[in-house]
This record gives structure tokens, sequence and C-alpha cells, in this order.
């Protein structure tokens, strides 16, 4: 099965050699058997790889909230990149969204502790352990103001901030032992530019952001790197419906197109663009840099 996928055959030899079980034994490893393995993992040193163009080759990557959008394009990437990479999303079109050698999906609602508990576990069970994380899960609904908010604001703080923090409070652990361990945040421009009638996104996305930034001080002693990127309306993801995207246009009195590249530099931000910006920023390009905040969003007035 691993025969036409190099890095699955690398990091499935590794987490052996490290004494993780076969896949079929690996539920019943207890946690403290987990992080040995992922300390012996680590022990066996960096994993050579001579193409420069995968620089994760040999790293196991999990990617929450990637059944589509920015999320499928990351996993995608740092897939093509070299790394292993497993996607959790509560949507259960993640199991098709990602099924190659070497990049899965799994069902997982990540508002639900155990079952990110469980997912992590799973995946150091099965490859040895961990080393990037991507928290990219997230929802968007505007147009109530702080005087209407309930039920919205409930949803984005559990799915959007206590769910990221759930996330790095079970991968934290393992990614210590990482090889060249990092986490990056899945921010938003509205951290640094919010707008009206969108505050328990904007809320909920500085949370994340001051997470990251706490996150980078309690992990550089264990050389775990954090980051943040901010993207800005990224189109062709399942936020963006044709209806929301007609209705924010005729907001402006723009056509969709226009909208669409509403930025200084006029460009269109795509999923695969900001995959590619999440790869590079977990990759060696990086290595000197956490606790930053790196927009992705065109350039835009507010935020310079
Ligand atoms: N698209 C944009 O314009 C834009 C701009 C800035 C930031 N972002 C951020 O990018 C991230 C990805 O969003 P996207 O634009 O790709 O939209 P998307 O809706 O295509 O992707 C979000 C994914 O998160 C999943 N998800 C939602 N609730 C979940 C839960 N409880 N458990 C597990 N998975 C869950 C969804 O099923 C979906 O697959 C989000 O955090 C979003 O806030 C998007």
């Amino acid at each position: 099965m691993s025969g036409d996928c190099p890095q699955l055959e690398v990091v499935l030899s590794r987490a052996a050699e490290a004494g993780a079980l076969p896949a079929g034994q690996a539920a019943t490893q207890g946690r403290e058997t987990l992080l040995a393995v992922a300390e012996a993992r680590k022990a066996l040193g960096p994993i050579a790889c001579e193409d420069p163009g995968r620089p994760h080759f040999g790293k196991v990557a999990v990617v929450t909230g990637s059944a589509g959008g920015i999320g499928r394009a990351t996993a995608q990437r740092l897939h093509a990149d070299g790394a292993v990479v497993v996607g959790l999303d509560i949507n259960p079109a993640i199991t098709q969204a990602l099924d190659a050698p070497g990049l899965s999906g799994q069902v997982c609602d990540v508002t639900d502790e155990s079952a990110i508990q469980s997912a992590i576990e799973g995946i150091v069970a099965r490859y040895g352990g961990l080393d990037i994380v991507v928290a990219n899960a997230g929802i968007f609904r505007s147009g109530e103001m702080i005087d209407e908010l309930g039920e919205t604001w409930d949803r984005h703080i559990a799915i959007n901030l206590t769910a990221t923090q759930r996330l790095f409070k079970h991968t934290i652990p393992y990614l210590k032992h990482g090889l060249a361990a990092s986490i990056i945040v899945v921010g938003s421009r509205n951290v640094a530019a919010p707008g009206p009638g969108a505050s328990a996104y904007s809320v909920s996305k500085a949370g994340v952001t001051q997470l990251a930034r706490v996150a980078a001080l309690e992990l550089a002693p264990h050389r775990v790197r954090v980051n943040t990127i901010h993207p800005d309306a990224v189109f062709d993801t399942e936020l963006w419906t044709p209806e929301a995207l007609a209705k924010s246009a005729a907001r402006y009195g723009m056509s969709v197109e226009d909208y669409k590249t509403k930025n200084l530099l006029k460009h269109e931000i795509t999923s695969a663009q900001v995959a590619g910006m999440v790869s590079t920023v977990a990759g060696p390009v990086f290595a000197a840099t956490t606790g930053a905040q790196i927009p992705i969003d065109g350039g835009n007035d507010r935020v310079i």
C-alpha cells in the first residue's frame, strides 16, 4: 500500500524502529507508551531527503477542517511537500476529499475534546509521532450586531477558539518530540481590521492569535515554532457561497469580479496560495521565526 508513497514508507519504518505497534494493534497503546515512541523516533535523528522540493519529507502532519477550502488545499500541499498528512473534519466528505497513500481524512468534531484526543493518539500510534499541526477548522457568520448575538457567539468561541486550545493541549506533548516541529494557526484579516456585524468571528480569531503568541513563548524552549497566518477573502472555499459573495459585492456597489480583487495588489487569493504559505511557514525557510503574524491578503490599507 505504501509502495507508491516513499514518505509513507519512511514514516512507517521509522515508527516501527521507534517501537510503535502495527496499525491494527496501535489502539492498545497508552499515552506514556506513545510519548516514549515519539521520543525514540526523534532520537533517530532528522530524515534525509535530497529533494529540496520536499521540505517536509518523512514528517507527520495533521490539518483540521480539511474536507474542502483552505484546509484541503493545505493537506494536499503538505503531502506534495513530503509529509504524511491526516485531515480531520466534522464533514463526512473528508474521507473522500483526502484519500491517497500517505494522505487520509477522518471524521472528527474539533469541539469534542475526547474525539480530538483519540484522533491525535491514533495518528501517533500509527506513524510514531507528530511534527506539523495546522489549526484551520473554523466557521464564519456575520450580520448580527453585538446586542443581537447569542448562539452565533457561542459557536464561534467553541469551534474557532476553545477547540484550538484543545487541539494544542493534545498535540503539544508529541510536538515536543517532533522533527522541526511547528504549529500554524489560520487566523484572519479581521484580527487587525475587524468590521461591524462580525464580532463573534473577529473575537474568536483574535483569541486564537493570542493563544498562538503565548504558545510560541511556552514552546520555544522545546524548539517548537508557532505562527499565525492571516488570510483575507479566499473565495474558492465553502465559507463563501455564491449568494454571500454576490451580497457582499452589492454592499460595496461592485461586480463580483471586482470584489474578488478588492485589495491593494488587486490580487485574487486562492486556497492553494494560502496552502503554499502554510507549508513554507512550517518549513526551513521560516526556521528562525516564531510568534509571528503573517498576512496573506493582497495588501490591506487597514492592516498595513
Ligand atoms: N475563506 C476566507 O475568506 C477566509 C479568510 C480568512 C480566514 N479564513 C479561515 O480559514 C479557515 C478555513 O476556512 P475556509 O475558508 O477554507 O472555509 P471552509 O468552510 O471551506 O472550511 C472550513 C472547514 O472547517 C470544518 N469545520 C467546521 N466546524 C468544524 C468542527 N466542529 N469540527 C471539525 N471541522 C469543522 C468545515 O466542515 C470545513 O470543512 C477558517 O478558520 C476560516 O476562518 C478563511
